[in-house]
């Protein structure tokens, strides 16, 4: 569910109208409802009602400081993955000591700065990383609170780019050899080993993927809590959002039509399915969730530059191009896209859909069928809140979009789009080329 809708025929977020966004701040923009976090947090922190659960927001989905302040006051902590993202935490004002650090290659410095910073644990990917963060402990005289990330090797049934838990990915230590990683990791005299964690790939639409992970670990954390005294599993993140049918998804109405077996995964039905597995661990749940927090509490607005009909094929050329939201371009992923004033007497307009940047990968949909649309019109892109400005770039020097928090009917602009100045600021012309 979320708050983008039609009143009348211009497009909203909650009470604000996004054509009125579009025309202050420009275009392409990127859009949040505040609500939509705070929704779509409640549910899945409530997912595991009775259970001693800690939601860690997985930000590199969206690190926006604006709402990383949002889920610091909602009581989030947060799964970071690089330096650059704890001192993002930091900025915002967020504490790091319920935090955790994941990633297959730490550096000194960053398991430096997070020790120092008191981040609740390194998520540790490899024997070799548990030495380093063994003498950086040392160094610092010291204890680092660890868990280890198992991989499974289990087939999370989604795009290849974003599945994590087979034995063939570059993740975790595998599940036959993490008992003995652990007995290791035990005589390392400045390491801690305090969970253990998993994550098994991204844009899940099932929970079968996750019962059979969390099956298969079971029986390692409850050897690990006897034998070394863990406290907690983190279950990672990967819950799927909605991008075929995200306008319709807002509605609870459009849920309750369909039949259970045909429904993406919800918060209820990942909680209903795991907590008979969880509860009798008795450990403590960590959640890293980034996709589902915040993909569909976010669009990317765009305008249409061109109509350009060409022999056999339209194209609708967008102001948005690959660099702004690169899914389509790199997971061949769908985002539903809409006019901002909806018009239900116009003819309807197959095109492809794409951007300016020259090259033929910039195309965000093919054959789409949207209303005819024109220059100077306004569309959006649907369920892009997460994965979309993070992975932002500046590909033809086109600057890095901006992004407009909206809560009831205000909105604020949070990140100001990037200026030319700022682009080219770390750059020099060395004095013997002048
Ligand atoms: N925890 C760990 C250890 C992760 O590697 C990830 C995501 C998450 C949590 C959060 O997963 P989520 O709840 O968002 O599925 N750029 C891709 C997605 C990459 C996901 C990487 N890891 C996309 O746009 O689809």
């Amino acid at each position: 569910m979320h708050r983008f809708h039609y009143v009348g025929n211009s497009l909203h977020c909650e009470s604000v109208e996004l054509a009125a966004v579009a025309r202050l701040y420009g275009t392409p923009t990127y859009v949040y409802s505040a609500a939509t976090v705070e929704d779509n947090y409640r549910r899945l922190a409530g997912s595991l009602d009775g259970l001693d659960v800690q939601v860690c927001y997985a930000m590199k989905a969206n690190s926006s400081l604006a709402l990383l302040r949002l889920f610091a006051n909602l009581g989030a902590a947060f799964d970071v993955v690089s330096g650059g993202e704890l001192r993002r935490v930091l900025a915002a004002g967020a504490k790091v000591n319920r935090s955790v650090f994941a990633g297959v290659g730490k550096t000194e410095a960053e398991i430096r700065f997070a020790l120092e910073s008191g981040i609740f644990a390194l998520h540790a990917e490899s024997e070799p990383e548990l030495a380093r963060i063994n003498h950086v402990a040392g160094q610092l005289g010291r204890k680092a609170a660890v868990g280890i990330r198992v991989n499974p090797d289990v087939d999370a049934r989604t795009h290849a780019k974003i599945t994590t838990g087979k034995s063939e990915n570059k993740f975790g230590i595998p599940l036959k050899f993490a008992a003995a990683a652990y007995a290791a990791a035990a005589k390392l005299p400045h390491l801690e080993l305090k969970g253990v964690q998993m994550h098994i790939g991204s844009q899940l639409t099932e929970v079968g993927p996750f019962v059979e992970a969390v099956e298969k670990i079971a029986p390692l954390a409850r050897q690990l809590q006897r034998d070394f005294g863990i406290t907690y599993f983190s279950l990672g993140g990967g819950i799927g959002v909605v991008y075929q049918d995200a306008l319709a998804s807002g509605a609870a109405a459009w849920w309750d039509a369909l039949p259970a077996d045909r429904r993406p995964i919800t918060p209820e039905a990942y909680g209903a399915a795991l907590k008979p597995l969880l509860q009798p661990l008795g450990l403590k749940l960590l959640l890293e969730p980034g996709r589902f927090m915040v993909g569909n509490a976010g669009v990317l607005l765009s305008r249409v530059e061109y109509l350009k009909r060409g022999q056999g094929k339209n194209f609708l050329i967008l102001d948005a191009a690959m660099n702004d939201l690169v899914r389509p371009a790199m997971y061949d992923a769908y985002h539903e896209i809409v006019p901002l004033q909806r018009d239900t007497s116009r003819r309807a307009l197959m095109a492809d859909i794409v951007g300016p940047i020259c090259e033929s990968g910039d195309c965000f949909a093919t054959d789409r069928t949207v209303q005819e649309l024109g220059e100077g019109e306004y569309v959006a892109f649907l369920s892009a809140g997460a994965y979309g400005h993070v992975m932002a770039g500046r590909y033809n020097s086109r600057p890095m979009p901006a992004e407009v928090l909206v809560r009831g009917s205000s909105f604020e602009l949070v990140n100001a789009r990037e200026s030319f100045e700022q682009m080219v600021a770390g750059e020099r012309v060395p004095a013997w080329l002048k």
